[in-house]
């Protein structure tokens, strides 16, 4: 690890614990089911625990959170770069907010330095008023999943029982841990069996992360295999809205539950920092 690593290591260090707001929910391998959880996450968090919450697409290459909420893609965050309040492009579905576009965050490079530290200041005093802000991104090691990740101080990690996705899963963990010494994270194991099955999966990344890294890893929860949430996708509706019982959205309520029994830091910061780690400001 060089010097630079190291420093960040230490300032990492300093911050775990910190129950940050600002979740990034990231995977290695596409398809392990990132996006639907994201959205029934939000779901849950704003409307079983009355959390104040903000989702935002950051899949740069397929971003397809509307699809899911019936949201109009044409509001998004690129309308920020050509003079227009984040409140006006922020949506609203099923009881929390929703903030599309940031596929377009590389047409920042043409904005001057005062458009762009505007833009950051508009986006810090939007979020200081959610209990969470919920980061959806695609799948693989890209730079800006990276920026996210670094800059969120909370990493969500979803895999699933498949050798492909755990090697990945780890792949990503090793990747931020020895750039960055980054250690933030918890995992959700999706598409289970069974929790026997969930269990086993999360011992083997763990052991993995352990005996290569040195660092321990949060099973923040399983999620089973179900039915349900291929029928849901299908009706665009969210499965713990239309199937509460569903052992897909108890789990998810539970993860709920352990989030919120810890309160959310503030974080003032977040935005500054994102925009640095893209090289953007
Ligand atoms: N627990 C589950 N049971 C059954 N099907 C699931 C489950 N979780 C996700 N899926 C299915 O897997 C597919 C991919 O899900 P999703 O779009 O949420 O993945 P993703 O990780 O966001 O993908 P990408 O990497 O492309 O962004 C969807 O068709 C969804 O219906
Ligand atoms: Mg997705």
């Amino acid at each position: 690890m060089n010097e630079q690593a190291t420093g960040l290591k230490k300032l990492m260090a300093q911050n775990r614990g910190q129950n940050s707001k600002f979740i990034t929910i990231a995977s290695g391998k596409g398809g392990v089911g990132k996006t639907n959880f994201a959205v029934n996450f939000a779901y849950v968090l704003a409307n079983q625990f009355d959390k104040r919450v903000l989702l935002i697409d950051a899949d740069i290459g397929m971003a397809n959170v509307h699809l899911f909420l019936n949201a109009d893609p044409k509001k998004n965050i690129k309308n920020l770069f050509f003079g227009e309040r984040v409140e006006d492009v922020i949506q609203k579905s099923y009881g929390f907010d929703v903030l599309l576009g940031f596929s377009g965050i590389d047409e920042l490079e043409e904005l001057d330095e005062v458009s762009i530290q505007s833009i950051i200041f508009d986006l810090e005093r939007i979020s200081s008023g959610y209990d969470y802000v919920l980061i959806d991104t695609g799948a693989g090691v890209d730079e800006k999943v990276i920026s996210f990740l670094r800059a969120s101080h909370k990493a969500y990690i979803i895999t699933t029982p498949e050798p492909t996705a755990l090697m990945d899963a780890y792949a990503l963990i090793r990747s931020i841990y020895n750039l960055y010494g980054y250690e933030s994270f918890k995992v959700v194991v999706n598409m289970c069996k069974n929790k026997e099955e969930g269990s086993v999966t999360f011992n083997k990344l763990k052991m993995t992360v352990k005996k290569f890294l040195g660092i321990d890893i949060e099973l923040l929860g399983y999620l089973p295999y179900t039915n349900n949430l291929r029928v849901s996708v299908k009706n665009k509706e969210l499965i713990t809205m239309k199937y509460p019982r569903d052992g897909y959205s108890q789990n998810i309520r539970k993860i709920g539950r352990a989030e919120t029994q810890q309160s959310a830091k503030r974080d003032d910061k977040f935005w500054h920092r994102l925009f640095e780690f893209m090289g953007k400001s």
